[in-house]
């Protein structure tokens, strides 16, 4: 079974064949983030606009890549959501249109799910079941996995999303958009030990975690610097970089206790992580060393938003049942959902 997956959900648009008895043909990705970083964050109405023009000649290139042409495809997968409205449109209509060209399903994807199942596309991959760490720019979850489309939720974060945090923080200390991943970089630079920051619920005895009090005591600490020194613009290079490597630490702290607490609680022996903050280098490090666990990450280019995810877990649906299918969008559609 060839399945085409389209990923639209927020400033990335991706592409990609994923097929049954020979795992992934072909994978295109445009990014949007040149186009954002001048307002400084995603502008929905740009990103729908972009997805738009981009969609057509990344199927093309898709195609091309993996030696196939339309009629080759079994079916067409695309994120339903959540995300944005308008850029999930954009993904949504175009695959609905080429399924009713070509007569042939079309899978609507959770794009969690999506994220949650992208470790399976590497050599080394987890077996069922397994616990799954969700950190995205949205969301930070733990799932218990134990089979595809047979997930529990185990615990969740009650306020912003550790990408989210990642995301403010970096802002906050003047880091241009995106900034997670350059706050990442920036605290390999940092000395430990010159901050200490919260660790929010980490004895909470659940699963459940907060970082909108963490961001808030790094804005705390920059305003005292910058009120103790008189300085009206930026920090001190080391002072900021000291910063970005002690908020990294309060995170991956929280994020790897919590993670020893769900395989503790399930039993499970396997962790996967999946989402755009599962390319932190420090996250890696620490939950790769967890004793007698197993940590599977997505190969990195699949960490962040892609089709590949997308088309794997449609050609997961496949498999398990041929899909009814609908056009629309769910920009708000939480994965307890699709949880048993
Ligand atoms: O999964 P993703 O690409 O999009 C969403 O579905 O949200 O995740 C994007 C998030 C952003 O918040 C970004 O700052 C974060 O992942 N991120 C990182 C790193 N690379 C991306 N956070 C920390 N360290 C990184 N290296
Ligand atoms: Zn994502």
């Amino acid at each position: 079974m060839l399945v085409l997956g389209i990923e639209s959900s927020c400033d990335e648009t991706g592409v990609a064949l994923y097929d049954t008895d020979h795992g992934l043909l072909a994978h295109q990705l445009h990014t949007q983030i040149a186009m954002h970083a001048e307002y400084g964050g995603v502008v929905p109405e740009l990103a729908s606009r972009d997805h738009i023009r981009r969609l057509t000649p990344l199927t093309q290139a898709c195609l091309q890549e993996a030696n196939k042409t339309l009629k080759d495809l079994d079916a067409i997968a695309y994120t339903q959501g959540p995300g944005l409205g308008g850029a999930l449109l954009a993904g949504a209509s175009f695959a609905n249109a080429l399924a009713f060209a070509l007569n042939k399903p079309v899978i609507p994807v959770h794009h969690l799910e999506g994220h949650m199942l992208s470790p399976l596309l590497s050599e080394h991959k987890p077996a069922f079941p397994f616990v799954a760490l969700l950190v995205s720019g949205g969301h930070t979850q733990f799932m218990a996995v134990r089979n595809i489309g047979d997930y529990v939720l185990l615990g969740e974060s009650i306020d912003d999303a550790a990408g989210e945090a990642f995301d403010k923080t970096a802002k906050l200390l003047g880091l241009p958009y995106p900034g997670g991943a350059k706050l990442s970089e920036l605290a390999k630079l940092g000395q430990p030990g010159a901050f200490s920051f919260p660790r929010p619920m980490l004895h909470s005895h659940d699963l459940n975690m907060s970082f909108s009090g963490l961001k808030t005591a790094v804005l705390t600490a920059v305003n005292k610097i910058k009120n103790d020194n008189h300085l009206t613009d930026a920090l001190p290079e080391q002072t900021r970089n000291d910063i970005c490597l002690e908020f990294q630490n309060a995170v991956v702290d929280v994020l790897s206790a919590k993670a020893r607490q769900a395989l503790q609680q399930t039993g499970y022996r396997q962790l996967v992580v999946a989402g755009g903050v599962g390319a932190n280098w420090q996250l890696r490090q620490t939950l790769s060393q967890l004793p007698g666990i197993q940590t599977f990450f997505p190969p990195m280019a699949y960490c962040t938003d892609n089709g590949a995810m997308i088309a794997f877990a449609g050609a997961m649906h496949l498999a398990l049942a041929q899909p009814a299918g609908s056009f629309n969008v769910r920009p708000r559609w939480p994965l307890s959902d699709i949880v048993h």
